[in-house]
């Protein structure tokens, strides 16, 4: 099916009704009929060493995670070397023009970008049509690692800081981002919409209790927006298409796009109860503080929280290391990338993961086709947040490539390549070469996979015509991990500069003043996602299963 159409307005499809049967399904990609082995001729000599050290001899890690010290130098070493294999920020250029200039440098509602642009790209590439059957999925591919929980927080933590132009049409160069992990979502993009999301009192962001359980405040009433969200920002996307049934049970919540899907509302209800559990805990403690105290304080403990969250359990859920890293703001006081961070427009495209999403999701024992996940809160507050958490843990995600989107998402990979054509994006293997790795000179260096070869033969002839995008998604994902090489290798890069480089983590502000001792307190006691939702919902006995990792993931040698 196709959808797409140029110039078609951010998430403008969003709303259209998916009816798909449920996919087969079909174990991780394996050695079967269309697998053939993949030559890592181009590799490079140090991703390989690299590889090979960090994914065996468990037990010298094992030790070196034991001795503080060790870990300590580990940490900082292995953060470091991710960084490093791209030039730091700032970026000479950014999506306003193909020269620098002071406002080229400074104006951040332009993406960042990490290479010129292409002369003339797009002029000679098959038109975006073609690449359907390159990305649809026939047979559901399973991840062997990942969760649906896993591919919910994903989409749901990068969209506080990926965020396109809202325009229609939508200006490609252009975006709505803060640049920061500052939990827009939950928050709005400034602070005039967190007002309207606030009581002010106690600190505490409006709440309701829906069968004894903490939900957002509903946004309308009687299908209308009312008066006290009448902040633009607070219109959810594509809100007009809805219907008055929808709208009515659609929360109140910091981004246009937090109702979109069951995942967001879930983390973003689990992140307010969180706000809302702190906010009351510090206004216990510190009985002197007033509201705006309360508030900012744990704005900041939680926005901490969450990139604890994001290293120690989120990363290290998709990197193959044996190694677990830590947030450890200490050790790094003074990194030469230690720069302003502004998103690229290849992050963008790059954490664009709809091959994880499942054929349909499993919710309350029953199959729900992704269609009907969309906008719809009712699920979230008659399950309640720690079922649902439960059964997104016990789903098995798609494995992220080519041709494994579910047919309803097409549309989105279709507006992601004509993204990157827009602005000119340069090739797949001009962006190895960035990532100091050999180019590919054989397709038959990025996939094992003889139908992938095939058609990417077909569309680009030679392995130098590889669009970005579609490079990204074609290379293999390596054992234990989760994200095909280079995009792995990105990723790292971006999210590690990102985190450390926010204010919150700065040697001055990292400390008890700034979070006072018991915002420290939470902060150095929480590592993981299960945590927070164990601690934010009814309690039942032995709690709820909460995991980014398949509960069968077994390392492999
Ligand atoms: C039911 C699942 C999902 C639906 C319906 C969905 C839908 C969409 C749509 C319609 C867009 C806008 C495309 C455009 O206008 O260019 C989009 C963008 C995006 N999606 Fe998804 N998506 C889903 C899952 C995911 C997942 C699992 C991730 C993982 C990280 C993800 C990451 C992104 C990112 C980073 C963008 C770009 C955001 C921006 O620049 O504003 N999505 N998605």
């Amino acid at each position: 099916m196709s959808v797409f159409s140029p110039g078609t307005p951010v998430r403008s499809a969003v709303g259209k009704v998916f009816s798909d049967p449920p996919m087969p399904r079909i174990p991780g990609r394996g050695n079967g009929p269309t697998e053939a082995a993949r030559s890592t001729a181009k590799d490079g000599w140090r991703n390989q060493l690299e590889v090979f050290v960090t994914t065996h001899g468990e037990p010298v890690w094992e030790l070196i995670q034991s001795v503080p010290l060790l870990s300590r130098t580990a940490n900082k070493a292995l953060t470091n070397i991710a960084i490093m294999k791209f030039p730091t920020r700032p970026e000479p250029l950014s999506t306003m023009a193909d020269y620098t200039s002071w406002d080229s440098l400074t104006d951040r509602t332009f993406s960042s970008r990490h290479l010129p642009p292409a002369s003339a790209a797009g002029s000679s590439l098959p038109p975006v049509e073609e690449f359907e059957a390159l990305f649809t999925r026939t047979e559901f591919v399973e991840s062997p690692k990942s969760t649906v929980l896993f591919s919910y927080f994903a989409q749901w933590f990068t969209d506080g800081f990926l965020r396109s132009d809202r325009a229609t049409p939508p200006d490609a160069r252009r975006n709505q981002s803060n640049h920061e992990i500052d939990l827009t979502n939950l928050y709005g993009l400034n602070p005039d919409v967190a007002r309207q999301l606030r009581t002010l009192e106690a600190g505490l962001l409006k709440s309701q209790e829906i069968g004894g359980e903490e939900f957002p405040l509903y946004l309308c009433e009687n299908g209308e927006i009312k008066p006290e969200f009448s902040n633009p920002h607070l219109k959810p996307v594509q809100f007009d298409e809805q219907s008055l049934e929808t709208r009515n049970q659609l929360f109140a919540m910091g981004s246009d796009t937090s109702n979109l899907q069951i995942g967001f509302v879930m983390h973003n209800v689990l992140f307010l109860r969180e706000h809302n559990r702190i906010a009351r805990l510090l206004g216990e403690a510190y009985p002197g503080w007033d509201d705006e105290r309360l508030f900012s304080t744990t704005r900041n403990i939680l926005t901490v929280v969450l990139m604890k969250i994001v290293i120690e359990d989120y990363i290290n859920h998709i990197t193959p290391t044996i190694f677990e890293l830590s947030l450890d703001p200490a050790s790094f006081p003074n990194e030469r990338w230690y720069r302003q961070n502004w998103m690229a427009i290849e992050f963008d495209l790059l954490y664009r993961w709809h091959s994880l999403v499942p054929s349909s999701y499993a919710i309350g024992g029953q199959s729900i086709p992704i269609g009907e996940t969309l906008y719809d809160t009712e699920t979230v507050t008659k399950y309640g947040l720690g079922a649902l958490f439960e059964d997104a843990s016990e789903q098995i995600a798609g494995q992220m490539g080519l041709v494994n989107t579910p047919p309803e998402l097409w549309y989105v990979e279709a507006l992601s390549i004509n993204m990157g054509r827009t602005v000119n994006l340069r090739s797949y293997n001009d962006y190895r070469e960035l990532s100091k790795t050999p180019r590919v000179t054989d397709f038959d260096q990025i996939t094992g996979d003889v139908n992938v070869r095939d058609q990417l033969r077909k569309l680009y002839g030679h392995v130098d015509n590889i669009e970005f995008y579609v490079g990204l998604f074609a290379e293999e994902v390596p054992a234990n991990g989760v994200c095909p090489d280079l995009l792995g290798r990105m990723v790292s890069m971006d999210a590690f500069s990102q985190v450390y480089t926010n204010p919150l983590l700065a040697p001055r502000i990292y400390n008890e003043e700034t979070f006072s001792p018991l915002g420290m307190d939470i902060i150095t006691s929480t590592k993981t996602l299960s945590e927070i939702v164990n601690r934010n919902v009814p309690q039942r006995d032995g709690g709820y299963y909460v995991s980014l990792t398949r509960k069968d993931w077994k390392r492999s040698y």
